[in-house]
C-alpha cells in the first residue's frame, strides 16, 4: 500500500496513507527509512520515525509494509549488537563505517551463515504440532543450545522435518499443514515487539537471581522472573550495577539494553566482556550476552522501540526454557522518548511533561517479566532490571515514583554514599525487596538455618546505627554509652566488611552465596561476642584495638569465593580471641 508524505515534525511525520493500521511498519522515501504508524485519522497516518528525518521532503512515497514492527528470532542473536530496531551494528559498520547510513538495509540476523541443526527425535511426521513446540536444536554458541521453536501462532500437522545437517536461515527445515496451506518453517521466525509472546501459565518465582553482589543477594534479593528498579543520580553507579549483574548473575542469557546513555559505556562492555570468563560455563561472557544499543547520539524515538526489542528477544529465550535477565539503562531515557512524541502530538502533559500513559506503559513493560511454563511445558523466566536516572537525583519525579510502585525489588542508589565512596552506593534505608521470604527458603538450604535471622539482625544493627549517628551529629560521640559506641562499631563492620564491594577488585567483584553468608556471620559474631564482653566490663576501646577488627573488614578481598575454608578458620580464630578475653575478665571480676 503506497501513499505520500505530507508533513514532517522532527521524528513524527504525517502521510496520506489509506488503510494503514495502527502499529504497522512503514518505509519512507527512496532511502526506505523505517517508521511505525502510531495514529490514524481518516486517510491520514501519523508515523513515528526511527531515523533522522532531516533529508525527507513532503511528497515522498510512503509504503505501508503490512506487518507490525517485528524482530527476527533465531540463532545468531547471541554475541551480537543491535540498534533500537534490531539492525546489526557491526555488520552495518563493516559495510558503511561508523555512521549508520540512513535507510541502511541489512537483515538483523545473518541469513547465509550455516548452522548445524539436529531435529528433535521425538517429532514424527504426521503428528499435530502447535506453537512453541521444539523442532530441534542448534548449538548457537559453545555454551548455549538454541531450541528451534514452532512459531507461537502456527499449528498443524507436521509434513516434513529435515534431517540433521547444516542449514542457513533461508533454508526451510520443516513444514506443517495449516488449514489448506502448507507452511514452511525456518530456523528463525519473526515476532511483533509490542505483543508479549504467549506461554501456558505463569508460575511463582522461587529461586533468587544470584548477582554475586552482597547488598543485593543478602539484603534486597531479586528472584528469577522478578522485576527491579535501580534509581540513582548521575554518577551514583547505576551503569556499574547493571554491568555487574550482566557479568556475574546466574542467568543463562543476559540482554543488555543501552537506552539513551553514553555510548562509551557500551564500548566498555564490548571491550571487557569477551575477555571475562563466565564462572558457570568457563567461556567468554559474550557467548551468553547480547546488546541492544541505542545511545544518546542516536535518534530519540528509537529508544522507545529498543526496550521492546530487548524484552521480545528475552521472551524468546525464555520460551526455550532458559532463565534470561534483561537490564535496561535507563528507563528514564526511554520515558523521555515518550514525552518527546506525546509533546509533538500535542497531547496533554500530566506530570512534568510526561503523558498520562507513562505509568501504564511502564507497568506493561515490567509485566513482561515472570517465570512461566512455556508452550512446550518447560520452565523459563525473564527478569527485568531497569535503571532510573531522575533529574537532579530527585526520587519524587514520575518515572522513579511509578517504577517504585511496579517493582518488587528497589535498589535505591544514594548520592551521599557515592560521595563517601561507599560502593555500591545502595541505600539500606531506602531500598526494599518483597522477595525476602521466598529467597530465604533457598538461602537456608544453601547455607544455614540462621540465614534470615542473621540478615535481619544486621539490618536492625544498621538502623540503630542511623539513629545513633543522628545523636552523635548533634551532641558528639561523648554522649554515647559503651554499648551504643559498640553498635556504631558493629554497623561499621557490616558496612565495610559486607556492604561495600568493589567492582574493580578481582577478588571482591563477585561473592558466592557461601562467601556472602560467612562474611555476614563473621561481622555479626564479632558484634555479638563484643556485646557479651561489654557486660563483663571490657572497655569498648579494647575491643576496638583487637586485630581481628581490621582483619574482618579485609576478609572480602583476602579470601575468594573458592577460599571459604579460610573464612571458616577465621571464625574459629575470632572465637578463640573472645574466649580468651572472656576468661581473663571473668577472673578479674571474681577477684574483685
Ligand atoms: N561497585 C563499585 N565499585 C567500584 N567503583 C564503583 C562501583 N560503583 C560505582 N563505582 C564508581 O562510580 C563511577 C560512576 O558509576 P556509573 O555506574 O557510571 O554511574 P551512573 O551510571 O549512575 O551515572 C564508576 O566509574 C566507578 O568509578
Ligand atoms: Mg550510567
Amino acid at each position: 500500500m503506497a501513499g505520500k508524505l505530507i508533513e514532517i515534525n522532527g521524528p513524527l511525520v504525517r502521510a496520506q496513507l489509506e488503510k494503514a493500521v495502527n502499529g504497522e511498519q512503514v518505509s519512507i522515501g527512496q532511502l526506505g527509512i523505517i517508521g511505525e504508524v502510531i495514529g490514524r485519522d481518516g486517510d491520514y497516518s501519523t508515523i513515528q520515525v526511527y531515523e533522522d528525518t532531516e533529508s525527507l521532503r513532503p511528497g515522498e512515497e510512503v509504503i505501508a509494509l503490512g506487518y507490525p514492527l517485528s524482530v527476527e528470532l533465531g540463532p545468531g542473536l547471541l554475541g551480537n549488537i543491535f540498534d533500537g530496531i534490531q539492525r546489526p551494528l557491526e555488520t552495518l559498520a563493516k559495510i558503511a563505517g561508523d555512521y549508520i547510513p540512513k535507510g541502511a538495509k541489512v537483515t538483523p540476523l545473518d541469513h547465509k551463515k550455516l548452522w548445524h541443526f539436529k531435529p528433535n527425535s521425538e517429532r514424527h511426521e504426521g503428528e499435530k504440532l502447535s506453537g512453541g513446540e521444539i523442532l530441534g536444536t542448534v548449538q548457537e554458541t559453545e555454551s548455549i543450545v538454541h531450541s528451534i521453536l514452532v512459531p507461537p501462532n502456527t499449528q498443524g500437522e507436521l509434513i516434513l522435518l529435515k534431517l540433521e545437517g547444516d542449514y542457513c536461515l533461508d533454508d526451510s527445515i520443516a513444514s506443517v499443514q495449516q488449514g489448506k496451506e502448507e507452511k514452511l518453517l525456518y530456523l528463525y521466525h519473526r515476532w511483533p515487539v509490542r505483543q508479549p509472546r504467549p506461554y501456558k501459565v505463569r508460575d511463582h518465582a522461587i529461586a533468587p537471581l544470584i548477582t554475586g553482589q552482597r547488598i543485593f543477594d543478602t539484603f534486597f534479593p531479586l528472584l528469577k522472573g522478578g522485576k527491579a528498579a535501580v534509581p540513582g543520580p548521575f554518577g551514583a553507579g547505576k551503569t556499574m550495577v547493571q554491568q555487574q549483574i550482566a557479568r556475574w548473575s546466574n542467568a543463562d542469557i543476559v540482554i543488555y539494553v543501552g537506552c539513551g546513555e553514553r555510548g562509551n559505556e557500551l564500548v566498555d562492555i564490548l571491550t571487557t566482556f569477551p575477555d571475562i570468563v563466565d564462572p558457570k560455563s568457563k567461556r567468554s561472557l559474550m557467548e551468553r550476552t547480547l546488546l541492544v544499543a541505542n545511545t544518546s547520539n542516536m535518534p530519540v524515538v528509537a529508544r522507545e522501540a529498543s526496550i521492546y526489542v530487548g524484552v521480545t528477544i528475552a521472551e524468546y529465550y525464555r520460551d526455550q526454557g532458559l532463565d534470561v535477565v534483561m537490564v535496561a539503562d535507563s528507563t528514564s531515557r526511554w520515558a523521555e522518548a515518550l514525552r518527546e512524541v506525546s509533546g509533538r502530538l500535542g497531547q496533554m502533559p500530566v506530570e512534568e511533561g510526561y503523558p498520562a500513559y507513562l505509568a501504564s506503559r511502564l507497568s506493561a513493560f515490567y509485566e513482561r517479566a515472570g517465570r512461566v511454563h512455556t508452550l512446550s511445558e518447560q520452565r523459563g523466566s525473564v527478569t527485568l532490571i531497569g535503571a532510573v536516572s531522575p533529574p537532579g537525583g530527585d526520587f519524587s519525579e514520575p518515572v522513579t515514583g511509578h517504577s517504585k510502585e511496579i517493582v518488587q525489588t528497589f535498589w535505591a542508589l544514594s548520592k551521599e554514599l557515592a560521595d563517601a565512596r561507599h560502593y555500591p552506593s545502595v541505600s539500606w534505608t531506602e531500598s526494599f525487596s518483597g522477595y525476602v521470604n521466598t529467597a530465604a527458603k533457598w538461602w537456608v538450604k544453601q547455607t544455614d538455618q540462621e540465614w534470615l535471622q542473621l540478615r535481619n539482625d544486621a539490618l536492625t544493627l544498621l538502623s540503630r546505627d542511623t539513629e545513633l549517628m543522628r545523636i552523635v551529629n548533634l551532641v558528639g560521640p561523648e554522649a554515647l554509652s559503651p554499648e551504643q559506641r559498640w553498635i556504631i562499631d558493629g554497623a561499621n563492620l557490616i558496612k565495610e566488611g559486607v556492604l561495600q564491594q568493589s567492582a574493580l577488585d578481582d577478588v571482591d567483584s563477585y561473592a558466592s552465596p557461601e562467601k556472602q553468608y560467612l562474611l555476614l556471620k563473621i561481622m555479626m559474631l564479632i558484634y555479638n561476642r563484643g556485646v557479651d564482653l561489654l557486660k563483663l566490663e571490657v572497655p569498648v576501646q579494647e575491643l576496638n584495638r583487637l586485630s581481628i577488627m581490621g582483619k574482618a573488614k579485609r576478609c572480602k578481598s583476602t579470601y575468594s569465593s573458592e577460599q571459604t575454608q579460610g573464612l571458616r578458620d577465621f571464625i574459629n580464630a575470632i572465637n578463640q580471641v573472645f574466649d580468651q578475653l572472656e576468661h581473663t575478665y571473668s577472673e578479674n571480676l571474681h577477684k574483685v
